[in-house]
């Protein structure tokens, strides 16, 4: 492990994110240390910067809820994990309200709350369904083998998406190109800034768009309801947009691919679920729990001194709040490095927790739910044909998860 000594010489500060040496789907060695030996503790990043990792899971669900840790990134501290990310401080555009605090951040989010309801959710269930249905009927006619994540884990949330928001879809491979590149901490940043500016222009002309000829999906309303009158401005629209489009595709579709491979890889999860897919809802908190993609942290930085379990953080420090880690704690979960799809996990923080708690939530969980049923029911006989040491895992990426997933059945 590589580690720096901090200016005063009295501890060690490894450098992060790791990746996972061993086992592709544990949690990296270092992280797991850390938890167990020192919950919360310095890291060192690319630029030299030194926040602290949160890896505890009562330690990090109280970080989440405490006000006084800011998730502006325009605030001095704030911890970036790759040089891309830090680009956006110095930038003028929106940010979109993921990177804000309340109010603004509150202001922004209660114009969507409506869209994502469980009851909304529920409606758009039998056109998810449908969309997995087509997508299945095409990868089998292809026939086996075929890479589960081109032909359907990164189809599906693509789909719903560009549903949602009203985007054309045969845009959907700008999009699926645009928004992998947005999250690649190895893309150079010119690449990445003009995957961002070609995604914010492209956004730019669809609202306008959507302006004047108003359809019935969520960048026709936010037009209608909170451009026109004046509530945001249409360069916050074209940036709500790209927020919905990137936070709500790739980690879907990552979880979609590597639980999939999570369940054929621990012996009986798979058959546990097409005897009993009454089990599905369950696996899928469970799935959440185990293989956590938002897998570096979720970054804060301190707006005034305070405590976190035990540890004295200073004003303007960063934090990363590392769900990963919290979601295996063996403080909270009975046998945390089992999966297993009989024992659920329900107070898991995948999807964070507090103010930024997943917007998309009832969203993600359906679409897993949706996915899980639609593959248990039609390949039962699913198989992984590459030993787990040749597949791509993206541990360099923001969020975790696989580049390709060949199966066959
Ligand atoms: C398995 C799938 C998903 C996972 C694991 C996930 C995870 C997360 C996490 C951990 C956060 C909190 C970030 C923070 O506190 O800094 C978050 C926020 C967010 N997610 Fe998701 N997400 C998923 C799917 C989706 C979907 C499908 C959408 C919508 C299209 C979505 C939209 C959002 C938005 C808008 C936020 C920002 C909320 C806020 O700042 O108030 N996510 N997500």
């Amino acid at each position: 492990m590589t580690t720096t000594t901090d200016s005063a010489g009295t501890d060690a500060a490894p450098a992060y994110p790791t990746v996972r040496t061993g086992c592709p789907l544990d949690l990296p060695p270092l992280v797991g240390e850390m938890r167990e030996e020192r919950p919360v503790s310095r890291v060192t990043l690319w630029d030299g910067s030194r926040p602290w990792v949160v890896t505890r899971y009562s330690d990090a669900r109280q970080a989440l809820r405490d006000p006084r840790l800011s998730a502006d990134l325009h605030r001095p501290g704030f911890p970036f994990i790759s040089p891309v990310q830090k680009v956006q401080q110095n930038e003028d555009l929106p940010v979109g309200f993921l990177r804000m605090d309340p109010p603004e951040h509150t202001r922004q989010r209660r114009m969507l709350t409506a869209e994502f309801i469980v009851k909304r959710m529920q409606r758009m269930r039998p056109e998810v369904d449908a969309l997995v249905e087509s997508l299945l009927d095409d990868m089998i006619a292809a026939g086996s083998p075929a890479d589960l994540v081109d032909a359907f884990a990164l189809p599906l949330p693509s789909l719903v998406i560009c549903k949602l928001l009203g985007v054309p879809y045969q845009d959907h491979e700008f999009f699926q190109e645009q928004s992998r590149l947005m999250i690649d901490q190895t893309a150079g940043v010119e690449k990445v800034l003009a995957a961002r500016e070609e995604l914010r222009a492209y956004f730019d002309r669809l609202a306008t768009h959507k302006a004047s000829h108003p359809d019935d999906d969520l960048l026709s309303r936010l037009v209608a309801e909170q451009e026109a009158p004046g509530r945001l401005s249409h360069d916050e629209v074209v940036g709500m947009a790209a927020v919905l489009l990137v936070a709500g595709h790739e980690t879907t579709a990552n979880m979609i691919g590597i639980g999939v491979l999570n369940l054929l890889e621990a012996p009986g999860q798979w058959a546990a679920l097409c005897e009993d897919p009454d089990l599905i809802p369950g696996a899928v908190e469970e799935l959440l729990r185990y293989q956590t993609v938002i897998h570096t942290g979720l970054p804060r930085v301190a707006t005034e001194d305070m405590e976190i379990g035990g540890v004295t953080v200073r004003a303007g420090e960063g934090v990363l709040i590392q769900l990963a880690a919290a979601n295996r704690d063996p403080r909270v979960f009975d046998a945390p490095d089992r999966l297993d799809v009989r024992h659920p996990a329900r107070q898991h923080l995948a999807f964070g927790f507090g103010v930024h708690q997943c917007l998309g939530l009832p969203l993600a969980r359906m679409e897993l739910q949706s996915a899980l049923e639609g593959l248990v029911r039609r390949l039962p006989g699913l198989r992984v044909t590459k030993p787990l040491e040749e597949l791509g895992f993206r541990h360099r990426m923001n969020v975790y998860g696989l580049f390709e997933l060949p199966v066959t059945w």
